[in-house]
């Protein structure tokens, strides 16, 4: 790899102009097209000493993928090709010439942003990731950061646009299941999944996350403090605290926790569910009625709320006196039974038994079943009990950052016009407490003054 490479001509047909970045057997320029006198990037690895085998995998990997990609804030593929020079031997690829310096150059350089801005940016960014992770397979870049982002000056109300550079560690997911793991990634950047070369598509929201903290607060992640792998830059920064909690979310050390996908993140930027670590503050909370059988447990890392059994509700009681006939085998059935055939027989019989079971249930729900609301730092769980036994449905644990809204209103839905306390999350209905416990309107009030503080989501 020689020291000085400006004019040097690539496979008759590059002219190299100058160069942009450089690693240990690698290095970018750009260079003349002189077919088409348009200025485009060529990305060189040398065959040299420091040529591993895997880079050569990654730099095939990067060409056949970019190759694939339309996208109008991506570079596209133009050329591949082997050199052999007297000196030089390696593989090349080019790419269009996007005019604009990366972020790292433009903060280094002095350049900063509004949280506006910032916003912007990161909407553009998703909107690329999106692109990228709804490939099939879903291509993960793996390696976002100031440096492989670019962007070009202000104009008028635009923050300028934005590109995405440096396809060089993606991994489409095929790749990922079978074979060798290989750990790629900038330090700092990297989310601690992708460590142990596990990597989804939150993997890049995590990198983008960290690229936009470095944006607000001009330190690298590296130089935060942590916390239990928490990036801590909420003392650096002048964000307001939504978009410092969408950040969080955004750079949550857990895969699980974290936004599953950049349409999440998008759909959350404006209105993002609230972080719930903090203290509760204990001024809007208010008395816990004194006749109330609900029980509520607070402890730093849940919020629980125990409801009591319903009773017998009219609705509850028309059930039962439908039901018993059939389950006590009125006269009417005797007389099916024995003016015909065993199978019909049978089938009452089974109908009987199905009666005798729901009634059962019915019985030992109005008087035994309660209804545990457990809130944790992840997720919303609904758990059913009756005697010591619990259940528990898919529908009945619910994302934390999914929840959006908690309302007191009255019952519309069911035409009954009944106050009724809701938790929804962007599109639907999640929790209805008066379906599970009848609430009074003291009891109503101090339960959503209580979850309101713990999820610290405005009660609306
Ligand atoms: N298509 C492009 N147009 C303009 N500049 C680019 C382009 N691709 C890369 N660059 C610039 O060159 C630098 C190095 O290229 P990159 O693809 O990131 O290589 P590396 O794998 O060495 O990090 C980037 O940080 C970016 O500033
Ligand atoms: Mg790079």
């Amino acid at each position: 790899m020689n020291a000085n490479i400006s004019n040097q001509l690539l496979n008759q047909r590059y002219q190299i102009i100058r160069e942009l970045g450089r690693q240990p057997g690698r290095r970018t320029v750009t260079a003349l097209d002189l077919e088409t006198q348009q200025q485009v990037v060529v990305k060189l690895l040398y065959l040299g000493q420091d040529f591993d085998w895997q880079d050569l995998k990654l730099f095939e990997r990067e060409s056949t993928i970019l190759k694939n990609l339309y996208h109008p804030q991506i570079p596209r593929y133009l050329d591949y090709f082997e050199f052999d020079a007297t000196n030089d031997k390696g593989f090349a690829l080019v790419q269009t010439y996007i005019e604009a310096q990366s972020l790292e150059v433009q903060l280094q350089a002095g350049r900063r942003f509004s949280e506006d801005e910032v916003k912007e940016l990161a909407k553009s960014l998703l909107a690329i990731l999106e692109y990228l992770h709804e490939q099939q397979p879903p291509i993960i870049h793996r390696d976002i950061k100031p440096s492989n982002i670019l962007l070009t000056n202000r104009s008028g109300n635009s923050v300028g646009e934005v590109y995405l550079v440096d396809f060089g560690s993606v991994q489409n997911i095929a790749a990922q299941e079978g074979g060798t793991i290989t750990v790629v990634g900038t330090y700092g950047y990297m989310p601690p999944e992708q460590f142990g070369g596990r990597t989804k598509p939150a993997s890049d929201l995590y990198s983008l996350g960290a690229t936009l903290i470095y944006i607000v607060t001009g330190l690298h992640p590296t130089e935060l403090p942590q916390q239990d792998l928490h990036i801590q830059f909420r003392q650096a920064v002048d964000v307001s605290q939504e978009f410092a909690s969408w950040l969080e979310w955004m750079v949550e050390p857990s895969l699980e926790k974290r936004f599953a996908s950049a349409k999440i993140a998008l759909a959350a930027i404006e209105n993002p569910p609230a972080r719930i670590n903090l203290v509760p503050d204990s001024k809007q909370l208010l008395n816990k009625p004194l006749q109330t059988k609900i029980r509520l447990i607070k402890t730093p890392e849940k919020l629980e709320i125990i409801l009591p059994p319903t009773g017998f509700g009219i609705g509850l009681v028309t059930l039962i006196s439908c039901l018993t006939p059939i389950a006590i085998g009125s006269p009417f059935f005797s007389q099916i039974i024995s003016n015909s055939s065993a199978f019909i027989g049978f089938i009452v019989w089974l109908l009987q038994i199905g009666a005798i079971a729901i009634l059962a249930f019915l019985l030992l729900s109005a008087i035994n079943k309660r209804t545990r609301v457990q809130f944790q730092s992840n997720e919303m769980n609904i758990i059913n009990e009756i005697f010591g036994f619990t259940w528990q449905s898919n529908e009945e644990i619910i994302p934390i950052y999914d929840i959006a809204q908690l309302t007191v209103v009255y019952d519309t839905y069911e035409t009954r016009l009944k106050e009724n306390l809701f938790i929804f999350n962007k599109n639907n209905l999640v929790f209805d407490f008066d379906r599970y416990s009848n609430l009074t309107t003291l009891e109503r009030e101090w339960l959503a003054a209580e979850i309101s503080n713990w999820l610290k989501l405005q009660m609306r």
